[in-house]
């Protein structure tokens, strides 16, 4: 945990659940701040933590299971009010004495709750409600000093109490929204038993991350590398706004950005923000190490370490700086592993240690989104005045165009893919808006997720005029997703698809050909490399 954290928080224990950062996530969501922790945690470094509540998550496994993750007996002897969903229900009740059992018959799904008393956890809230489950095993016994406060058809211990002590469990999951009054137990919790406040909120998150990151710099020099990407442009913001000009962008112009982005990074940082900013022009270096290059993933290698190469000799001829400033966020820092090291600080060590410095170069990290999950993070953006094109960015390869070229990288391919893609994002950005006119929504449900073009690596014959053509096709990639691990292509209207192939044939020289990718994710994946 970082220094950063606000002295109110409430630790979630991750027992290996399914929805265990959403947990985190409802709680931030109710202006309190959470932070997911192993679930092995010993409580005396836990109590180190100084947490205000502590949730214990769900999880996969059966409570008598072989290798079932457990949890140090001790975190119920610290005087903190905790709140067990599911597997933590089950454990919570296995650890303080009671009993679990293998049911016959298991719930997955919505249910139905019936209270039993009255309980602090259910104020507001009616005597059946329904509830999302999933489950086989259930408490059968409750501990001593406890109450069973709610039970279904099928389980007798939907949820269990022992007020005296703050201790709270749900067989249910309160955190999934099909829980019809979740955020109102949720809210119960945190407020009326825990007595917290709802004080974590972007203007007080602002005012502590500035307050820190003053602290943490003092007087030194900062540096950042700007790749015109959501997190890099918040950091920035937010480092600025705490030291000023002792901040430093550098921004590597790799050259394979989409059509504008680099004037936005210039006229955001450098114009609005008058942020001291180092455009490094490195289009022809770029070009020269990427000549002759078709392997995908050898263009992302050449391109990654390239851009420490230059961002370092950069940094040398600024002079004097000592620290660097990276867009690292919550999610970089929990899908590296945090759960499999057995504890954060050495996953935050090996994921530093990823930064290639040079032979006798080094310098302090301060990374003040690492406990911000993405959305957050473009809150903060709004909050501290970027722009809503850039906040909103779609997601965009770290290697840019060159893995949306199929091949060899050349100036003459990029700038037929910059000026395509212009168009299928003009076009695209347009269709969605009509579609929001529509519904109010901005994520409909035929409304496009991300979209933008890619240049494969053939020719195909046309006719232009009188004159025929052997010239490249463009293909359009337009998929309706939530969050890329799955995605389906979006059922364009002919007339939306229509306009963009016209478009580009007539805009676009070296183009005779658009073709439309209709491969959902899986079996293909969103882009093409
Ligand atoms: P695929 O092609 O695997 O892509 O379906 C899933 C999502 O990831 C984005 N993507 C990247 N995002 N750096 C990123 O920040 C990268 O190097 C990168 N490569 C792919 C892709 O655009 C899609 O949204």
């Amino acid at each position: 945990m970082s220094e950063a954290t606000p002295k109110q928080f409430v630790a979630v224990l991750d027992f290996g659940a399914q929805y265990g950062q959403l947990i985190a996530r409802r709680v931030r969501d109710l202006h309190v701040y959470s932070e997911i922790v192993p679930c092995d945690i010993p409580a005396d470094e836990l109590a180190a933590m100084k947490p205000s509540a502590l949730i214990l998550s769900g999880g996969p496994a059966s409570v008598y299971a072989e290798d079932a993750p457990s949890v140090d007996p001790a975190i119920f002897t610290l005087g903190l009010p905790v709140l067990g969903f599911c597997y933590g229900h089950q454990i919570m009740a296995v650890t303080l004495g009671g009993e679990v059992a293998h049911s016959e018959v298991g719930e997955y799904g919505p249910a139905t709750i019936v209270r039993d008393g009255e309980s602090s956890l259910y104020v507001g809230t009616p005597d059946e409600q329904t509830v999302w489950m999933s489950h086989r095993d259930a408490v059968s016994r409750v501990p001593e000093g406890f109450v069973v406060t709610s039970h279904t058809d099928v389980c007798p211990v939907a949820s269990m109490e022992c007020a005296e002590r703050k201790l709270f469990s749900t067989q249910f999951h309160p955190e999934v929204r099909h829980t019809e009054h979740g955020r109102r137990l949720l809210e119960n919790f945190l407020f009326d038993i825990c007595g917290l406040d709802a004080t974590w909120t972007m203007d007080n998150i602002i005012d502590e991350k500035v307050a820190e990151i003053r602290a943490q710099v003092g007087e030194r020099k900062v540096i950042l590398g700007l790749s015109g990407g959501v997190d890099s442009s918040v950091v920035a913001a937010l480092v600025h706004r705490a030291i000023g000009d002792q901040l430093t962008c550098v921004f590597v112009n790799h050259g394979m950005l989409r059509k504008g982005e680099p004037e936005m990074v210039e006229e955001v940082f450098r114009d609005q923000f008058q942020v001291p900013l180092v455009h490094v022009h490195a289009e022809q270096r770029y070009e020269r190490l990427l000549a002759g290059v078709t392997e995908p993933e050898e263009k992302r290698r050449r391109i990654g370490s390239e851009f420490w190469k230059v961002f370092f000799d950069e940094a040398q001829r600024i002079g004097g700086v000592e620290m660097l400033a990276q867009g690292t966020i919550y999610p970089d820092i929990i899908e590296s592993g945090a759960r499999k090291t057995g504890g954060k600080a050495s996953t935050i060590k090996s994921h530093h240690n990823l930064i290639p410095f040079p032979e006798g170069v080094h310098f302090d990290l301060i990374e003040p989104l690492d406990h911000f999950f993405k959305d957050e993070v473009r809150e903060l953006g709004v909050a501290l005045g970027l722009p809503d094109r850039m906040v909103y960015r779609q997601p965009f390869p770290g290697p840019g165009l060159a893995i949306r070229i199929i091949g060899e990288v050349t100036s003459e391919k990029l700038e037929i893919l910059k000026n395509a893609d212009a168009i299928v994002r003009e076009e695209l950005d347009a269709y969605n808006e009509r579609l929001f006119e529509e519904t109010g929504e901005r994520n409909s449900e035929h409304s496009c997720w991300q979209y933008f073009a890619v240049l494969p690596d053939i020719r195909s014959v046309g006719v232009m005029g009188d004159e025929r053509t052997y010239a490249r096709p463009v293909i359009v990639r337009a998929v309706e997703s939530s969050d890329a691990m799955t995605a389906d292509w979006a059922k364009l209207p002919y007339d939306v698809l229509g306009r963009i192939s016209s478009r580009i044939v007539a805009e676009v020289p070296g183009v005779n050909r658009v073709v439309y990718d209709v491969t959902p994710k899986p079996p293909a994946t969103i882009e093409w490399e």
